[in-house]
């Protein structure tokens, strides 16, 4: 029996979207076990000072541009990948736009959201599912939330002024099943599509309000929020080839909200 193997060495990895609380620890954590990743954001400059300090630390970051929303920027992204680095083993869907914040919104704001989250979600994706298929297979993971998968608490919002706006639900909630669709299509191809979904995040930077934390934590198994470290596991196990018999699943890291 052969040990399993849950180094991400040797592998080019592309990541969607880096600059925040969730995609900076996606890129400590996938560097750090091992691979080769190309992060992408619309702005390369705002990713070069976390991938240069990855590089000096001897990893293997690349900061580039991408549009997600046109077509035309992704297959750029993807040519530039392809020439550089030879091949796609993995793509990890992290872009999120928020032009929503309340249910009351114009519907210009609903249409700016399908176009990232939705449009956009797909031509990056769908790009980089067929060029690792082309390559001859590897791992695709996108991060949804457990918002895809229940509706908003307004509990714990109450006299904060927080809240989750209605896209998210929509948005996060298609992209499980599409991910279901995507590993259905590109399973023949040898490339895998799974789903992670976390639950609500700590941000140390800027803290939740202590009302919300306090509530938040009793409707989890665990007390708490999620360190963002603590999602990246999870993506580095379905990326690895300690998963090669899973896919079209959805990994759900959030300390057992949605269980209890
Ligand atoms: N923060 C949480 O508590 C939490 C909980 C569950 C799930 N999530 C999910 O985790 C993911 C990352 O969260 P985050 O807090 O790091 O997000 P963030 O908003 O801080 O970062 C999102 C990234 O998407 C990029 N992006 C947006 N539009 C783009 C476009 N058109 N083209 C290219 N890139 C674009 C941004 O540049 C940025 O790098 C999201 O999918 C989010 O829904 C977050």
């Amino acid at each position: 029996m052969s040990t399993p193997n849950f180094s991400l060495a040797g592998k080019v990895i592309v990541q969607s979207g880096g600059s925040g609380l969730l995609g900076r620890a996606l890129v400590s954590g996938l560097a750090g076990c091992g691979a080769t990743l190309v992060v992408a954001s619309r702005d390369a400059a705002k990713l070069e000072p976390h991938a240069a300090a990855e590089r000096a630390a001897g990893r293997r970051v690349y900061a580039e541009t991408v549009d997600i929303v046109d077509e035309t920027s992704v297959h750029a992204l993807r040519d530039r990948v392809l020439a550089a680095h030879g091949r796609i083993d993995g793509f990890v869907f992290n872009a999120v736009s928020r032009p929503m914040r309340k249910m009351g919104d114009d519907l210009a704001a609903w249409r700016a959201s399908m176009e990232t989250n939705a449009t956009g979600f797909f031509a990056i994706t769908r790009a980089m599912a067929d060029a690792i298929a082309e390559g001859g297979g590897g791992s695709v993971v996108n991060i949804a939330s457990m918002q895809g998968m229940i509706g908003m608490n307004p509990w714990l919002y109450e006299g904060t002024t927080m809240g989750v706006p209605p896209d998210y639900f929509f948005h996060k909630g298609g992209m499980i099943n599409l991910t279901r669709h995507l590993a259905s299509h590109y399973g023949p191809q040898k490339a895998r599509v799974n789903v992670v979904s976390p639950g609500g995040i700590y941000n140390p930077a800027n803290p939740q309000a202590p009302a919300f934390l306090e509530r938040y934590g009793k409707m989890t198994m665990l007390g708490r929020m999620a360190e963002a470290s603590e999602v990246t596991g999870a993506v580095v196990f379905l990326l690895s080839d300690a998963s090669t018999y899973i896919t079209g699943t959805n990994l759900v890291v959030d300390g057992g909200y949605t269980a209890k």
